[in-house]
């Protein structure tokens, strides 16, 4: 068939003017998406098998499709492919090329496949690999906080609320609230796995197909559990993507919140740990300074993480079924996102190895602010004092030592029975840091038992 004079692209058959090279530059993808390359010949190959099966590829045809696409495959490895903008994308870039290798078998690959239920799966097939990479950095980064539980087991620490300090609690207590953060974070991933393993391929441009496809062979060949259901759903499906970029903002918000702990903990004010010199970096002009600038920057790249959810949320709001061009919108911040947590996890990976925490400094930010109240209350409630009547008893007390410059701890017996009657010698293992910490033997508490217990299934957990 001979090509008509007005365009060379594959669709180009019905037009007769060149595409305007601004609306070339504007509409191409292919210098983001030749990231879905592996993909995208990986289905390829999936589907020509298919093709060949149910007879509308010969053997001969499918030898070549899949000798042209191994070596297109080495060629972009090897960044000895060229890529051609003006072929908008990465499918028509790859197609093109195999039509340019080996010519009439090359033509027949796009049999009962469009464009449309192509990008979907490649995306799908991205995100199943980029999903499971980072549910294997969140467990290397709960082996840090683990592995910092152990080495500190012990060490106690003031707990916070609204950032003043509250109740004593094992520094491993804290580090280990990480810990289930992020195991929240590979569950999430996990979950979201369920409904990107699904096959949208066989759904052609938006209506299915009238040729013969086997579509549980593709879905067999791929490792899909699953074929879409309706076909105008499975071209304009992008919910696996805002599901996967939510459980990448969660992780990002859960990087940003430690790391704002650690710029409160470095700094001099606390002076809780140490973050080691390779993490760190110093001022242009102020020659004493030392700057945690990898939190900063994990916590300041909370908002393109964020952001990208958003922004793809809003690319959807409103679109008519089924594929629209503005999907084409979805794959930047999905990269973007998959490239910032990526990065982010692995140097918070390395940032634990290098942290020390200063065992004094913690124990003694525990022994102002009457950190034991709250015990001497409960202590007051087992001599069946109403927690009420305890609270406000405690708080006479309390306002007793601040007008006095004492501390709790630093009442005599009689002093502190002027407040109540019932309180005896035993109230000063009560007031003490270590009384109130292993009295907290709930589970879930912050006891040096329960905090054993939750290391250890922890350790259990990661296969320690
Ligand atoms: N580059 C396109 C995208 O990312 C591929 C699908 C284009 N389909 C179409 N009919 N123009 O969405």
């Amino acid at each position: 068939m001979k090509k008509k004079a007005g365009t060379d692209k594959p669709w180009g058959g019905r037009f007769t003017e060149k595409t305007a090279p601004a609306a070339e530059t504007f509409s191409a993808s292919v210098h983001f998406d030749m990231r879905l390359y592996r993909y995208d010949i990986a289905g390829s190959r999936a589907h020509a098998k298919m093709l060949a099966k149910t007879g509308l590829l010969s053997g001969a045809e499918l030898e070549q499709i899949l000798g042209g696409l191994m070596e297109i495959e080495s060629e972009i490895a090897s960044n000895t492919f060229v890529f051609r903008s003006e072929l908008e994308d990465i499918h028509m870039n790859i197609e093109k090329t195999l039509v340019e290798k080996v010519g009439q078998a090359g033509e027949k690959l796009h049999t009962a496949r469009s464009r449309n239920d192509q990008v979907a799966l490649d995306m799908r097939l991205y995100l199943r690999d980029e999903s499971q990479h980072l549910i294997a950095l969140l467990a290397d980064l709960q082996k840090g906080f683990v592995a910092l539980a152990r080495e500190y087991m012990g060490v106690m620490m003031p707990g916070y609320t609204h950032l003043q300090r509250a109740q004593p609690v094992l520094l491993s207590h804290h580090l280990l609230a990480y810990y289930e953060m992020f195991s929240r974070d590979k569950a999430r991933l996990n979950d979201c796995l369920k409904r990107i393993n699904v096959l949208p391929l066989g759904s052609g441009a938006l209506a299915g197909t009238s040729l013969p496809i086997d579509r549980d062979f593709v879905a067999r060949e791929l490792g899909f559990t699953a074929v879409s259901a309706n076909s105008m759903d499975a071209v304009s499906d992008r919910d696996f993507m805002v599901e996967f970029l939510a459980a990448c903002g969660l992780i990002q918000i859960h990087l940003s919140r430690f790391s704002e702990e650690l710029v409160l903990w470095a700094s001099q004010e606390f002076n809780f740990v140490e973050i080691a010199d390779r993490f760190c970096t110093g001022s242009s002009i102020m020659p004493q300074k030392k700057n945690p600038d990898m939190p900063e920057l994990i916590r300041g790249k909370s908002g393109r993480v964020v952001g990208n959810l958003m922004a793809l949320l809003t690319v959807l709001k409103g679109l008519p079924m089924s594929y629209n061009r503005d999907l084409q919108e979805d794959k930047e911040p999905v990269f973007d996102s998959v490239d910032t947590v990526s990065q982010s996890l692995a140097v918070m990976v390395e940032l634990l190895s290098g942290l020390s925490f200063n065992r004094e400094i913690l124990l003694h930010a525990t022994q102002e602010g009457f950190i034991t109240a709250t015990d001497l209350a409960e202590y007051l409630v087992r001599k069946n004092i109403p927690f009420r009547q305890a609270h406000a008893i405690v708080g006479q007390a309390v306002a007793y030592c601040i007008a006095n410059g004492k501390e709790l701890t630093d009442l005599t017996l009689e002093e502190l029975q002027v407040f109540s009657a019932a309180i005896a010698e035993e109230v000063f293992e009560v007031l003490s840091v270590e009384g109130s910490v292993n009295s907290r033997t709930a589970s879930g508490g912050t006891a040096g038992t329960a905090v054993m217990l939750a290391l250890e299934k922890a350790e259990t957990d990661l296969g320690i």
